[in-house]
């Protein structure tokens, strides 16, 4: 299969996730048996809907999903502060949830997020992220994680570079030159 050119290579193939996912579920399962039907998945829009998706189908618990969208990135540049763009419908209040966030990069994302559905008061709170670059970020809990990755721009499985290759199965590195270059 050739790759489409703007990527550099496959870092983690589509099997490599699907078994990756399936074991993050089994151990969620686990750890939440006792909540019962309480437990909240918040899926971060856009990046984290296509994982969330498929974490949440394998869940053998029943549970709830939900979504708040927050500002993101011009191109690959931080834009600095994070903005919630789209709340969640349901309060959280005492409930056992679960942020789901595609990428923690520089870790400002998760930790807003973070405090901020602390400050709802929920029974519990914990994070699932699929992916965590290897480099300096704010210190974040990560309760459940996907896989580490190099620092280099990501695409597919639901990341994006300008809403480019998000449904791409696996994940692939971008072509320098392509995320370099001035937008
Ligand atoms: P952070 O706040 O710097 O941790 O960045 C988190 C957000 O930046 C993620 O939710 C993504 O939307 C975006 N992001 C950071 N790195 C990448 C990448 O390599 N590929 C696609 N999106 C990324
Ligand atoms: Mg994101």
């Amino acid at each position: 299969m050739s790759l489409h050119p703007d990527l550099k290579s496959i870092l983690v193939s589509e099997a490599e996730i699907q078994q990756r996912v399936q074991s993050l579920a089994a151990q969620i399962s686990q750890d939440y048996a006792h909540v019962g039907g309480e437990l909240y998945l918040v899926g971060i829009l856009k990046g984290a809907f296509i994982f969330l998706a498929d974490l949440a189908r394998r869940l053998q618990l029943p549970h709830h999903v939900d979504f708040m969208a927050v500002s993101s990135y011009g191109a690959t540049a931080h834009s600095g502060e994070v903005r919630v763009i789209m709340d969640l419908r349901e309060p959280i209040e005492g409930k056992h949830v679960i942020l789901v966030e595609d990428i923690v990069d520089t870790g400002k994302t998760l930790n807003y997020l973070y405090k901020t559905l602390l400050g709802r008061k929920p029974a519990s709170l914990r994070t699932c992220t699929f992916v965590r670059k290897l480099r300096p970020s704010l210190d974040v809990p990560v309760d459940y994680l996907g896989f580490e990755i190099p620092d280099v721009w990501v695409v597919g499985y639901g990341l994006d570079y300008a809403d480019k290759h998000r449904t791409l199965p696996f994940i692939a590195e971008l072509e320098p030159h392509v995320y370099s270059k001035p937008t």
